[in-house]
Order: C-alpha cells, then structure tokens, then sequence
C-alpha cells in the first residue's frame, strides 16, 4: 500500500522519498513561499496571503499617493502584532519628521526603537535632527563621499543589530539621481536588491513615479526587483482616489485589478473600488 505522510512545511514524504510539491498558500491562489503579513487590512487577500518572505518589492507613485504611510505602517505592524523587527531606512525625510507625522496615527516609532524591535537608519541629505551625531563614515546622500557599500553595510549592521524580518527603504529617488549614467544607477540598484535580498527580511523600496503611467523615475527600477506594487491618485467623476495596483509580484499569484486606497486616521487600508457612477 501506498503510504504518504503531510508533513508540517506541506512537503509529501513517500516510502521515504521526498516528493517535490508547491508548498500551500497561506491563504489562496498560488504560492512557492512562505508570506509575510502586510499590516494593510485589505491588502493580504489582495496579495494571496502576504508579500513572499525576503522579496524586494518597488512601492511606486507621485507624491502623496501613501507610499510613507503604507511602508511606515507595514514595520510597525509588523513589530507591534508579530513580534518582527523591522529597519526604516530614510534617504529624504528626516527622522524627526517622520516620527513626528506618524504620530497623527497613533504609532510611537520612539517606543518600538526603545524595545528593539525598530531600528531608523538616517541616510538623508540634510541632517535636521540635531541630536543625531554621525560617525565620519556615515553615508550621507549626495556628499560626494557617499557609497552604496557604505550604505548597505549601515543597513546590514541595523538588520543584525535588531534581527529585522522587515525593512522599508524611503525612497530610493536621491539615490537615482547620485549618477548620471543609467548603466550606474542601475548597477547601484542592482547591488541593493541583491544585498537585501541576502538579508532574508522582506524589503519595500519607495520609489517616486513622476507620470501615472510611469514605474519609477528611469523605468529600470520595477525589472529589478522581486514585486512592484503602483500607488496613483487619480479622478473618478468629480472626485479624486488613491488606488493601489500590483504590477508584478514573483513567486506568488495576485489580483491584478486596481483596488482603492483609503487613508485615514488609521493609516492606510484596501478595498474594492467603487462602481464608477
Ligand atoms: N490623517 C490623515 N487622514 C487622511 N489623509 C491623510 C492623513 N494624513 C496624511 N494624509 C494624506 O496622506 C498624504 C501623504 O501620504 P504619504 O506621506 O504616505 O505620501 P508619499 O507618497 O510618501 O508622498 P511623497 O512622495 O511626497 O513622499 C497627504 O498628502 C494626505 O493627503
Ligand atoms: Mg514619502
């Protein structure tokens, strides 16, 4: 008789031979990875479970579509109801700032750092925040003295410091613009996805998008990376909506259409999209 024993990871064993089988969703649909929760209400079913754990994912859009608010809120969540650390890397806000917006709601970056289980990298071209004091080899984005090896290895010591499962880069737009050539910039980003996805930690990369047709800034930045989800805030009838749309997603089936991106006094949350009146 044919025996087959189930066993906890969703592998079959047989007569002692491993049969290979597509490990289950967490959810629905089609997945080869284990999936990280996004903390967005509404976007895991979107995603069939979650982001792939360890992707690197391009979060794309113009200004004021959510990007902020959306990676913000997936390390917190993250941190606050899973119990996995998580690194915010900020190339262009100051930390002061972004601390003090995401306390509009109710989220206290301050107390999850004072618990280990934040970590903020500082790599923005003003150092507002007085009371940051950086070492001379801290990456600064745009001094000449600026390198993407100094950056990542700043990075890597935070992951390590903090064992983060999660990090969310904001953004990577200066960056793109620290050289002139394309074959550099991409070179640099590719060095980025690469190291990052060594880490193991599921990683979200802010990127602006300066059309609405558009994927970041040089349209190599979506080719990249593991997963590309588009923010867009665009006019239905007479009022404006964010929407958010998964592009790209490897490893893993999605829904494919434009869901609506709501942001309020909770941050951020996905539902279907209104019929068109
Ligand atoms: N409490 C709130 N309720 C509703 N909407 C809000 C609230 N707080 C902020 N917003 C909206 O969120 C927008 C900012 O979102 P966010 O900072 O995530 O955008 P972004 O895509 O990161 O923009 P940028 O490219 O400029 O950095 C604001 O322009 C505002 O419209
Ligand atoms: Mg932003």
């Amino acid at each position: 008789m044919f025996s087959k024993c189930l066993r906890r990871d969703g592998s079959l064993l047989s007569h002692g031979f491993e049969v290979n089988t597509v490990r289950r969703p967490s959810n629905r649909g089609i997945s080869v990875a284990e999936k990280t929760k996004s903390g967005i209400p509404g976007l895991d079913e979107a995603l069939h479970g979650g982001f792939p754990e360890g992707a690197v994912i391009l979060i794309s859009g113009g200004p004021g579509t959510g990007k902020s608010i959306l990676m913000n809120q997936f390390l917190i969540k993250g941190a606050a109801e899973h119990r996995e650390p998580g690194v915010l890397v900020s190339m262009e806000e100051s930390l002061a700032s972004t601390i003090r917006n995401m306390k509009q709601f109710g989220w206290n970056l301050q107390e999850l750092m004072d618990k280990g289980l934040l970590a903020l990298v500082d790599a923005s071209p003003m150092i507002q925040n007085e009371r940051v004091v950086l070492k001379p080899e801290h990456p600064v984005l745009g001094r000449e003295a600026f390198t993407m090896e100094s950056l990542l290895s700043l990075i890597h010591r935070e992951i390590r410091r903090v064992k983060a499962k999660r990090v969310a880069i904001d953004s990577i737009s200066t960056l793109t613009l620290q050289h002139k050539e394309l074959f550099r910039i991409r070179h640099d980003l590719l060095n980025m996805v690469r190291s990052l996805r060594m880490s193991n930690a599921t990683c979200l990369v802010a990127v602006e998008s300066p059309t609405e047709e558009s994927i970041g800034r040089f349209d190599v930045e979506g080719f990249l990376m593991d997963g590309v989800i588009s923010l867009k805030l665009t006019r239905q009838g007479t009022v404006r909506i964010r929407t958010i749309e998964i592009a790209k997603m490897r490893g893993t089936s999605h829904q494919m259409n434009p869901l609506l991106l709501i942001i309020n006094e909770k941050g951020v949350q996905v539902s279907d999209l209104p019929p068109i009146q």
